[in-house]
């Protein structure tokens, strides 16, 4: 990640780079903590435009993982009570908390087109790109 850039430019091209490289991401964004509110606002993403910029604690996979602190794999949102459909062509989602100095201050979040496409893999490679993020933040 090169110095220049603006956070949210670099956060961008994470977005873009995952996108393009896995072959199974079809929307991926960052979603934070809104200040002092119990709701996430949407950050830099790649993807479909999406209504849900503000998602309260606790609403869809994204405000659930934003009071577990753990990470939600959803092979089928078809199966899924609690979740918001951002786009009818979305088949699975999988959600990794961000975490700064032990604080859960926000998420990746990636939707994709296939279903079951998520692995173990997925998940340590998510966390190992939140970690190098929350450097930059
Ligand atoms: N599906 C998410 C909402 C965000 S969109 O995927 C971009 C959820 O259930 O929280």
């Amino acid at each position: 990640l090169s110095q220049e850039e603006s956070v949210e430019n670099r956060l961008l091209s994470v977005c873009d780079l995952l996108k393009k490289e896995i072959e199974h991401y079809d929307w991926v964004g960052f979603y934070f903590k809104n200040g002092d509110k119990e709701e996430l606002k949407l950050g830099p993403y790649v993807g479909e435009p999406t209504d849900h910029t503000i998602i309260p604690f606790g609403k869809g996979i994204c405000g659930q993982v934003a009071v577990s602190n753990e990470n939600f794999v959803v092979p089928d949102v078809a199966a899924q009570d609690n979740y918001i459909a951002c786009s009818i062509t979305v088949k699975s989602e999988i959600v990794i908390p961000l975490f700064k100095d032990g604080e859960n201050i926000g998420q990746i979040d990636i939707d994709s087109n296939t279903p079951y496409p998520f692995s173990e893999e997925d998940e340590r490679f998510l966390e190992y790109v939140n970690e190098q993020v929350a450097q930059i933040l």
